[in-house]
């Protein structure tokens, strides 16, 4: 089945909740406290994806989903900040180009250089790199109570589409 990418609806709050736990519980295993996985809830996602949805203008920025029949992926990008805020899929949909293309479709929302920021270990910026991402500065930021680095990778405008 094809893969479609268009902006998130109300509707779709509830399983862009189901994604968002489930890869997140797949991909920062020992790199995020396990409490913190095991606490997360889709209800309460849910509650928060509807408001981020309803929202554009807020720190997350506009939600698009990526649809295979179910939604298969999902991603936030805000233009105020000219960064995207968030890149998941389904951990049984990856590496079928889905990330790409909502990586493609969210840059061509902003209109200008693309950032974001991988935590430290992230395979994910493998990933990045592959879309011809640069590492730039590196910082720590308090969450969970522990001190997380992360990396900012950045793409000028231009290259985007390269
Ligand atoms: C990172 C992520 C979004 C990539 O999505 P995906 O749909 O699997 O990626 P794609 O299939 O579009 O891959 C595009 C290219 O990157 C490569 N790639 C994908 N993941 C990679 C990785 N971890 N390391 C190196 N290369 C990778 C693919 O092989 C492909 O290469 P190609 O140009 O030879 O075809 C996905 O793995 C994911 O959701 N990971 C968990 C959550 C996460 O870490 N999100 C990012 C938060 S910053």
């Amino acid at each position: 089945m094809g893969v479609t990418i268009r902006p998130a609806r109300e509707a779709d709050a509830e399983a862009i909740a189901g994604v968002h736990v489930e890869t997140w519980r797949y991909a920062y295993a020992g790199l995020l406290p396990q409490e913190v996985l095991d606490g997360l809830s889709r209800r309460r996602q849910t509650r928060r994806w509807r408001r981020a949805i309803r929202d554009p203008q807020a720190e997350l920025g506009q939600v698009f989903v990526a649809e295979d029949g179910g939604i298969a992926g999902f991603g936030s990008a805000s233009r105020e900040a000219g960064e995207i805020t968030t890149l998941y899929v389904r951990p049984d949909a990856q590496r079928r180009g889905i990330g790409r293309m909502l990586f493609h479709h969210m840059a061509e929302f902003l209109e200008g250089p693309v950032s974001l920021w991988v935590l430290d270990g992230n395979p994910a910026a493998g990933f990045y790199e592959r879309l011809g991402g640069c590492p730039g500065v590196h910082a720590t930021v308090e969450r969970w109570g522990r001190e997380l680095g992360r990396t900012r990778y950045c793409w000028p405008a231009v290259s985007v589409r390269s």
